[in-house]
């Protein structure tokens, strides 16, 4: 990447346009108090740079680069068409978005655009050129922020210029009609389709939608998007090709194929607002680091934004008490972030987020417990600068897939209890409380480089799962399966013939019959000579192959396999037909590990969590106390560390109080 920054990159959204010029040079002290050295600067000033169709005005964005420049702080300069102006909605009437039911969204808000509007996309193609010509040779700009978190608030738009466009993306998709009426099975309820222009969109119906239609439209939807990216990126590529491009992204966020949209990214940036009173943010947290890790293959990424403490968008907005804002801005940095920015520098005065906590709160007051932990965070982050580019080395892998997530999360499935994420999310928290490293890597990943491959409910397999999965077992590696896997193919057809589809012969099983179970319903399980309960989903399995390591004791499924394990080549390939509760879900994946010889850099108490990053000579052990009590965590006899934080050699053990950190090199 054409990256200037040697640093970790810290900062926050910068809206200095809000308020009077006067505040700016109290900005400027502040933020080298804190130690920032990167802001996002324009996002949401579209209507002040173009107060008219064509005529741009820069003064004050011309002052602030400048004033920033002089204080070495360097912009991520926003191409600032995440929300377009008044008099431009006024004028066109492509650009308002349509929803499900047909109803015209007003702009009272942000984000108000169709994103197939050509009138939208001509007025932020004009204004991206303007912004990049006028700018490009500026020392400040450092990076290029394409619009703000695509598809946030309008995702998905049903107008009439929508239908149309999405009528060429499928002539694109499936050439000729035949195929199209193939692929959606529209012999079913009298869909077909004579001609194109018949086709409708998934608008709201009067009963359930071709769950075909709906999953290309997800992915029609999906392209629009993120051609918006790409006609931005263009633009700012022809202009500046060494500033490296990024659009910030919002966790595994389902309308947007994420590994298809980074492939175009130069750095993934992620923006992160975990609830600080959930108990299930500590774990569910880290997936979505690991997730915006494995989008590119394993680089780092920036936490673009972040709250210091409270947002103001959930029904009670809790604060995050002392230290945890560091606790969480080190786990990011842990799973590979090399920049830690917040939403945003000075809280708004005025407006729908005056209530969401920022660096510098409405008080001003530099002695705040916020400012205080926000400058304490950005001067220990310049003693970091090494772990910058470092990578992580894990041996676990996850399949993430976003087809897969929205054909198995659609309507009319045999349980709606059933969804991706929640799967994903049980895998991937068992594997955490492990302290087992994981990437989460899309489907048609090199899997050569890990021992264990685990797959929460791959619904659908597409063209190519099938050898890469069978390739990875027959060298020797393991692959984990759940249930309701190999059902359907890319156009979420069933397979005809037996369940697992395409995962049987790896799997050595055959799925008869599918029994969900309801919300309460319990069935039991033996495994390993104990007794256990599993909630959720059960199946009917046939051994083709395969040995059974865990059987039902419950209703008709009494006696036949829940849990099996199939060799196959040099490797082995699990299938889990159930949920099982926590600890045995804990007790097979460290069984596992164990077999494949996977243990954490060091044995860390419960509550504490280790996380390593890599240099090609060096290791930097992460640990976190996510507890409220102080944890002691011994260290190896023979070795000495350096504490990159305290600066200073460390050697047998450390205490690490609640919530706090360390960093050992
Ligand atoms: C998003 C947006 C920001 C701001 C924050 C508030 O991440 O990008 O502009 O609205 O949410 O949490
Ligand atoms: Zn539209």
């Amino acid at each position: 990447m054409k990256d200037k920054l040697t640093g970790i990159y810290y900062g926050g959204d910068y809206n200095p346009e809000q308020r009077s010029e006067s505040v700016w040079q109290e900005d400027m002290r502040l933020m080298k108090k804190a130690g920032v050295n990167f802001v996002s600067l324009g996002i949401f000033s579209w209507a002040l740079l173009e107060p008219q169709e064509g005529v741009y005005v820069f003064d004050w964005l011309d002052k602030i680069i400048d004033l920033l420049y002089e204080n070495k702080i360097y912009v991520n300069l926003s191409t600032a068409t995440a929300a377009q102006p008044a008099w431009m909605t006024c004028k066109y009437d492509d650009i308002l978005p349509v929803n499900k039911d047909g109803l015209k969204l007003s702009y009272a808000s942000r984000q108000s655009y169709c994103p197939n509007s050509p009138s939208y996309k001509k007025g932020a193609a004009r204004l991206v050129r303007t912004i990049a010509s006028r700018y490009k040779d500026h020392p400040a700009l450092r990076m290029w922020h394409i619009n703000n978190e695509f598809g946030c608030h309008t995702a998905e738009c049903y107008c009439d210029n929508c239908a149309q466009t999405f009528r060429e993306w499928l002539k694109a998709r499936y050439l000729t009609l035949d195929k199209l009426n193939a692929a959606w099975g529209t012999k079913f309820w009298s869909q077909y389709y004579y001609s194109w222009d018949e086709i409708c969109i998934p608008k709201t119906s009067t009963a359930f939608i071709n769950p075909s239609m709906t999953l290309d439209y997800r992915r029609f939807m999906s392209d629009s998007l993120i051609n918006l990216y790409l006609e931005e990126k263009k633009i700012v590529n022809e202009i500046t090709p060494a500033i490296p491009v990024t659009t910030n992204l919002m966790n595994g966020f389902k309308p947007i194929d994420y590994f298809t949209l980074a492939q175009d990214m130069d750095i993934v940036a992620l923006d992160s607002y975990p609830d600080p009173s959930d108990s299930k943010t500590y774990h569910n947290t880290p997936l979505q680091f690991d997730l915006m890790r494995g989008l590119k293959n394993g680089r780092p990424f920036i936490l673009m934004e972040q709250a210091v403490s409270h947002v103001n968008w959930r029904p009670v907005n809790a604060v995050k008490k002392p230290n945890e804002m560091r606790l969480m801005s080190y786990q990011a940095m842990a799973h590979g972030a090399d920049g830690i920015m917040f939403f945003q520098w000075r809280q708004s005065q005025r407006g729908a987020e005056k209530f969401h906590s920022a660096m510098v709160s409405h008080n001003g007051d530099e002695n705040a417990r916020g400012f205080k932990e926000v400058c304490q965070l950005g001067n220990e982050l310049s003693l970091l600068s090494e772990l910058k580019g470092t990578y992580s080395n894990n041996k676990a892998a996850l399949l993430f897939d976003y087809d897969n997530w929205w054909a198995l999360d659609g309507e009319c499935q045999p349980s709606s209890l059933t969804t991706y994420m929640l799967l994903i999310e049980k895998y991937y928290s068992t594997l955490f409380h492990l302290n087992i490293g994981v990437d989460i890597v899309p489907i048609n990943s090199d899997l050569s480089m890990y021992d264990i491959v685990v797959a929460p409910s791959l619904y659908m397999t597409k063209p190519g799962t099938k050898e890469l999965l069978e390739s990875f077992v027959h060298h020797g590696g393991t692959f984990v399966c759940s249930f309701f896997s190999g059902i359907v193919d890319e156009n979420d057809g069933a397979v005809y013939g037996a369940y697992p589809g395409l995962l049987t012969n790896l799997l050595g099983i055959y799925v008869e019959e599918l029994n969900p179970l309801n919300r309460d319903e319990k069935y039991r399980l033996s495994y390993d000579e104990s007794h256990y309960s599993c909630t959720l989903w059960s199946e009917k399995v046939h051994l083709r192959g395969a040995s059974c390591i865990g059987h039902y004791e419950s209703d008709f499924l009494n006696d036949s396999p829940a849990l099996t394990v199939n060799s196959f080549g040099c490797g082995k390939a699990y299938y889990i037909s159930t949920l099982p509760e926590d600890s045995l879900l804990e007790k097979v994946l460290s069984q596992i590990a164990v077999e494949k010889d996977i243990s954490p850099a060091l044995s860390v108490p419960k509550g504490v969590e280790i996380a390593c990053r890599y240099s090609d000579s060096k290791q930097y052990i992460f640990l976190l106390n996510h507890s409220l009590e102080d944890q002691f965590v011994q260290l190896p006899a023979s070795m000495t560390y350096f504490d990159m934080i305290k600066q200073q050699t460390v050697s047998q053990g450390i205490t690490l109080a609640s919530k706090a950190i360390k960093i050992l090199r």
